[in-house]
């Protein structure tokens, strides 16, 4: 039986590590460097579900080229805030890649697990190429070596709501991106 639900926290309470006006600034400067990079072409954004929805449905719109998008979605961390290191397709995409380029999108670069797999999983498509989008990056997390060649903060190792990123399924909807407390009441 499902354990039961932790007791909500409100996030009025959490610190802000990013604000919604810093996230907007970079995801806008993001856009742009994919653009310049990728003029003239046309690219598949591949988010990962769910935590990177916001962050993708934020970049396509900083996206000046021809784009279209695609959704994978993974086992998650459940209710844990650490991974199982076990990675599990639960969705892949809808549409062929070969000979396209992609970009995968993720909410957060942690250990590097889901992102290193996704990437084994897409190269078997055969892209024409593939990159690494990434709203955060927590480099001291890493357990296999994986860069994002588009990252918009990289941030210590605490861990993070908001912007569609979640503890236990909620806070997805937090605009801006807050610390959750390590020690929350009624834990
Ligand atoms: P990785 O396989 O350890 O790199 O896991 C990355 C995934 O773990 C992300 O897509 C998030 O869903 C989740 N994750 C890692 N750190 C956090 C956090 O601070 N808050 C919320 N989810 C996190
Ligand atoms: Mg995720």
């Amino acid at each position: 039986m499902a354990s039961p639900l932790p007791a909500f926290v409100s996030p009025d309470v959490m610190d802000v590590l990013l604000s919604k006006e810093q996230i907007a600034e970079r995801v806008q400067a993001i856009g742009h460097q994919i653009s310049e990079d990728y003029e003239g072409q046309s690219i598949v954004l591949i988010g990962v579900l769910k935590g990177a929805a916001i962050f993708l449905a934020d970049l396509a719109r900083a996206i000046k080229v021809d784009n279209t998008f695609d959704f994978v979605a993974v086992s998650s961390y459940g209710r844990a805030r650490v991974s199982s290191g076990a990675v599990k397709l639960i969705k892949d995409i809808d549409n062929p890649i070969e000979g396209k380029h992609v970009i995968l999108v993720e909410d957060i670069l942690d250990t590097g697990l889901t992102l290193s797999y996704l990437r084994g999983l897409m190269l078997q498509h055969k892209p024409a190429s593939l990159k690494i989008a990434t709203c955060l990056d927590k480099p001291e997390r890493r357990l296999v070596p994986i860069e994002a060649d588009y990252a918009c903060f990289k941030i210590p190792n605490k861990f993070v709501i908001g912007y569609g990123m979640d503890y236990a399924e909620r806070y997805r909807g937090i605009p801006d991106i807050r610390i959750y407390p390590e020690n929350p009441p009624g834990h």
